[in-house]
């Protein structure tokens, strides 16, 4: 039997992700704020584990958390989501988007490698849209103390978890890292404060355009089945290039310092 953890697992996509693989058998670790919204979605077969992921706390709790409890993760979807167009600074002081987006990321990917390096065929679905400039980020500002707007931050964070596939893959030998995006817009919650704009182009073409999540997810089951061991990079079911820029093996390496 797999173990899948799904981070963001009780709503969007990763609640499409929940149900799918606890109807395939598999034991599934939700990561999420929402009790409430766990015990609607599940029978009591999966296992919850609250937390805050745009607290860095929280994020290395759940990494102590499932380091007693668990002896192998298979799979590890990072879905977790909440859209802030404007910048946002938690209890700890930092600023929420950097910290959910990208750090919260960066340690259970790092923090969870043992249990990962513990599968035959350990994968990472990262669902930081791929494709973000090279450029992209700003090692002098990371939480964008100036000039904050989601499209900076959102290409910040897409390109450092591209990059964070470099540093996954070197430590977890054979897993798949995958940054995927959907193909089109998906039907979710778009959980946070997207800002008008976003919240009437999902209104509107939602219905009209947009998948279903349990459609959108498809790809990433395949995924999650089938790994292809070392990094790359998909928008729905068709592989995209990475994106190389010159210096990625620096800005990994800075990153994690
Ligand atoms: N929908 C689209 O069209 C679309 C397009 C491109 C990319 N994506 C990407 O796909 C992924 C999933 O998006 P979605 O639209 O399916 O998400 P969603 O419906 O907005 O759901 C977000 C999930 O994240 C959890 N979450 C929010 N804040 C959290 C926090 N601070 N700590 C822990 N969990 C938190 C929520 O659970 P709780 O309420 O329980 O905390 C919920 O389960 C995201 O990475 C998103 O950027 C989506």
């Amino acid at each position: 039997m797999r173990t899948i953890v799904i981070t963001g697992g009780t709503d969007g996509m990763g609640a499409a992700l929940t149900r799918h693989f606890i109807e395939a058998g598999d034991r599934v670790v939700v990561i999420g704020r929402s009790q409430a919204k766990f015990d609607a979605l599940t029978d009591g077969s999966a296992e919850f584990v609250g937390a805050d992921l745009s607290l860095v706390a929280d994020s290395r709790q759940v990494v102590d958390h499932l380091t007693a409890r668990r002896e192998r993760i298979d799979a590890l979807v990072l879905a977790a989501s909440f859209i802030r167009q404007r910048r946002h600074t938690t209890t700890e002081g930092r600023e929420a988007s950097w910290v959910l987006f990208f750090v919260s990321k960066y340690l259970l990917t790092t923090g969870l490698a043992g249990l990962l390096r513990a599968a035959d065929r350990p994968v990472i679905v990262n669902t930081a849209v791929p494709g973000a400039r090279a450029d992209a980020i700003d090692f002098a500002d990371l939480e964008l103390t100036r000039g904050f707007t989601f499209r900076r931050a959102n290409a910040q964070q897409r390109r450092a978890n591209e990059l964070l596939g470099i540093t996954a893959t070197r430590d977890i030998p054979g897993l798949s890292y995958v940054t995927w995006g959907p193909g089109r817009l998906v039907r979710t919650s778009f959980a946070g404060e997207p800002g008008l704009a976003m919240k009437t182009a999902a209104a509107v073409l939602g219905p009209l355009l947009g998948q279903r999540a349990d459609d959108a997810v498809r790809p990433v089951v395949e995924l999650i089945d089938n790994p292809v061991p070392g990094r790359s990079a998909r928008r729905g079911a068709k592989e995209v290039p990475l994106v190389v820029g010159p210096d990625d093996e620096r800005d990994a390496a800075q990153l994690s310092t």
